[in-house]
């Protein structure tokens, strides 16, 4: 094996440690790292949990005394600040780390460059932008969460083979099978959020919790203009237990907001009287609540609203192979759509996986630009090129999936600062 394909088996494995703390570690970035003396590795790491040890203190205390003149693969910048950790490029310059390779510049403010400096005035040998397409899609919900201030949004719906999600009364349980439902738990066990549209919360009257519990407690959040949410739903009653977020519009009645704050819900109120523009008012305020990851739980006009502005960026789709037929049975994703087939979004490297008799689709979508005065948001960013091909490595790194062996953590407070 060449040196240059030793160094990306290195990078491959430090990507897929850092997944690892998928769940347990935002709002932090997922980061991983294998250090290696010669063709051998000595010492592995990855940030298990927020507030928790970073990746790289992890493998130097694996590697003991055998990182003095090692190369050290991370898939992030060394942080070069106090966090709720001491600074790591202090840590890999007192280990007597010869040379260190690095994915991606973390553009964390207190880093963003900073950290590579520290080392490189310490005499250490620094190389940056090894696999750094499959570090970025790694950290894609972390980027865009710094990026645009706004959480990475998961859309996930379980449908017929003919694209209903109900019946046309609104039945919609079940259409998929256990393991698809089992799957859903696990992605509502890594989130921070589990947000649904008001018709879902009356018809369906959902529990939106993840059985068994995941590395994450979920604030779940309904869409409701009015504060018509029942006290008699189960959301409701169990609001003191797991929280509730009501979002609600101006025209909300101050009798309904206090009802459901006197059950221990919280209620925020967008200030647009505009649903569709409360509603990224909303993705806004997740953002500074330092939510990395939202799941989308439906139904489909909700979903339309989200698509029609953009701002889907990955996609969980159970295709059950039954028939509901229906012209007004809710669809998967609803609001205006596109106008030209050559307008439909594409995902990028979805995987397809058979679940029992369900077919489970998962990708990312190519992102969108905004047009301002446009009901339709298609255009391809040039930052396409960006996402990787079929054939790259992050096609065998199965980002959108949740990793078992995650550790359990309880949920960090939003507002807490990066560690
Ligand atoms: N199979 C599945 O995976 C799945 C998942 C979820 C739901 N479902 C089914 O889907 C059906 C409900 O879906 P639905 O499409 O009728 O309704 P929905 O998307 O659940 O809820 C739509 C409602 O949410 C409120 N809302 C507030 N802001 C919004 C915005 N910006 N965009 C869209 N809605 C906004 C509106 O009510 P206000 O004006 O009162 O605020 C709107 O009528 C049910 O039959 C349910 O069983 C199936
Ligand atoms: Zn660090």
């Amino acid at each position: 094996m060449s040196v240059i394909d030793w160094d990306r088996c290195c990078m491959a494995r430090a990507l897929e440690l850092a997944l690892r703390g998928q769940g347990a570690v935002e709002p932090n970035p997922l980061v991983g790292c294998a250090i290696a003396q010669g063709k051998q590795i000595v010492g592995e790491g990855w940030h298990t949990r927020f507030g928790g040890p970073h990746a790289e203190i992890e493998a130097l205390a694996a590697a003991g005394s055998a990182a003095t003149g090692a190369t050290l693969f991370v898939t992030l910048e060394p942080c070069c600040h106090h966090g709720k950790t001491p600074p790591c490029s202090q840590a890999l310059i007192r280990a007597g780390v010869r040379r260190v390779v690095v994915a991606l510049q973390d553009p964390f403010p207190q880093v963003a460059g900073h950290g590579i400096a520290e080392l490189r005035q310490a005499g250490i040998r620094v190389e940056v932008g090894l696999l750094e397409q499959e570090a970025r899609q790694l950290n894609a919900p972390y980027l865009k969460l710094i990026r645009r201030g706004r959480p990475w949004i998961l859309a996930k719906w379980a449908m017929t083979l003919d694209g209903k999600l109900a019946t046309r009364t609104g039945s919609s349980q079940w259409i998929s099978g256990e393991a698809s439902r089992a799957r859903v738990h696990q992605l509502r066990g890594r989130v921070d959020a589990i947000l649904v549209g008001r018709r879902t919360a009356e018809l369906d009257d959902p529990l939106l919790t993840a059985r068994p519990p995941g590395p994450r407690v979920a604030t779940r959040i309904v869409v409701d203009s009015q504060a018509r949410l029942a006290s008699h739903s189960r959301l409701v009653q169990t609001a003191r237990d797991v929280p509730v977020l009501l979002a609600v519009g101006p025209e909300a009645s101050a009798a309904d907001c206090r009802r459901l704050a006197d059950a221990g819900c919280e209620v925020w109120t967008g200030a647009a009287r505009d649903a569709h523009e409360r509603l990224l008012q909303l993705l806004d305020e997740l953002g500074r609540r330092r939510m990395t990851n939202v799941l989308v739980e439906g139904g489909g006009r909700l979903l339309g609203s989200l698509f029609d502005a953009g701002q889907i960026d990955e996609v969980h789709a159970f295709i059950a192979p039954k028939l509901a037929g229906g012209q007004a049975a809710a669809t998967a994703v609803g609001g205006q759509g596109v106008e030209q087939m050559s307008q439909a979004r594409w995902l990028t490297t979805p995987t397809v996986e058979r679940l029992d008799d369900d077919v489970y689709v998962c990708g990312r979508l190519r992102p969108a630009v905004q047009h301002e005065g446009s009901g339709l948001q298609n255009s391809i960013l040039a930052e396409q090129g960006r996402s990787t091909s079929r054939d790259s490595l992050s096609a065998k790194i199965e980002f959108c999936k949740p990793d078992p062996r995650a550790q359990t953590v309880t949920s960090p407070t939003k507002q807490e600062e990066e560690g």
